[in-house]
C-alpha cells in the first residue's frame, strides 16, 4: 500500500517514532511535538528491542509503545510488512526513525514515499553505517556532525532535511565526540520536522 502524499492535512500530523534503543531523540521530539505550534501527534511508537530504554520514556510520556521484535520473525520482509501494517492501523503520517537500528526493505520505504524520516550521526554521505564518530577521529577531520533526512531504500541515503556540524577537538574520544554531537541532533530533529511539517502542509 502506499500512502497518499497528493493530500494536504488540515488536522495534526500524526507522526510514529521508531527506535531501538535509550530513545533521546524520542525524547526530544517528543517534547518539541507537545509545543502548541507544532501541528503534530506523537501517537505510537514502535521498537524492535523488547529491552530498549525508549520503553520507559514513552511510558512516562503516556505514548502507547509498541514492542515488535525482530527476533520473532523468520524473515526481514515478515518484520517490516508487521511494521507497516501496525503503523497504517494507527493511521499515522509520517514515521520519524529516532536510533532505530533496523534496515527496512525497499518495499517497505517505498510505501511511505517522503513520509519516513532517519537521523544518522554523521555528516552524510560521510560515514554510513556503525561507528561514525571513530571514523570520524580516525579520519582526523576537523569538522563532524549529524544529518536528518528522507530515507530512501539504500541505508542511511536520502535527501537531506537539516545537518548540524560540531567542531573534533584535539582530546575528543569517541565517546565525548559523540556528546557534541547528540546535543546537536536533539536541535537538529526538531528543526526537520518543522520543515516536513511545513511542506506536508502545503507551505
Ligand atoms: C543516535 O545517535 C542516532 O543518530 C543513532 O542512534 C543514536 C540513538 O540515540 N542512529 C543511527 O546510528 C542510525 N543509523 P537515542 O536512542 O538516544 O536517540
Amino acid at each position: 500500500m502506499k500512502t497518499d502524499m497528493s493530500a494536504t492535512k488540515s488536522g495534526p500530523i500524526r507522526i510514529a517514532i521508531l527506535f531501538s534503543g535509550r530513545g533521546s531523540n524520542m525524547q526530544t521530539l517528543a517534547n518539541h511535538i507537545a509545543t502548541p505550534q507544532v501541528n503534530a501527534e506523537f501517537v505510537l511508537a514502535v521498537t524492535n528491542r523488547p529491552k530498549a530504554g525508549g520503553i520507559e520514556v514513552c511510558e512516562k510520556l503516556g505514548v502507547a509503545c509498541l514492542i515488535i521484535d525482530h527476533e520473532e520473525f523468520d524473515s526481514r520482509a515478515a518484520f517490516d510488512a508487521e511494521l507497516d501494517k501496525a503503523l497504517r492501523a494507527a493511521h499515522v503520517d509520517l514515521i520519524c526513525c529516532a536510533g532505530f537500528m533496523r534496515l527496512l526493505n525497499a518495499d517497505f520505504v517505498n510505501g511511505w514515499p517522503d513520509r519516513l524520516l532517519n537521523i544518522h550521526p554523521s555528516l552524510l554521505p560521510k560515514y554510513k553505517g556503525l561507528h561514525t564518530h571513530k571514523r570520524a577521529l580516525e579520519a582526523g577531520d576537523k569538522e563532524h556532525g549529524c544529518t536528518v533526512h528522507y530515507m530512501r531504500p539504500e541505508m542511511d541515503d536520502g535527501p537531506v532535511i537539516v545537518q548540524k556540524t560540531v567542531p573534533v577537538l584535539d582530546s575528543d574520544t569517541p565517546d565525548s565526540l559523540a556528546a557534541r554531537v547528540i546535543e546537536q541532533e536533539h536541535i537538529a530533529y526538531s528543526d526537520a520536522l518543522d520543515v516536513v511539517l511545513k511542506k506536508m502542509a502545503g507551505n
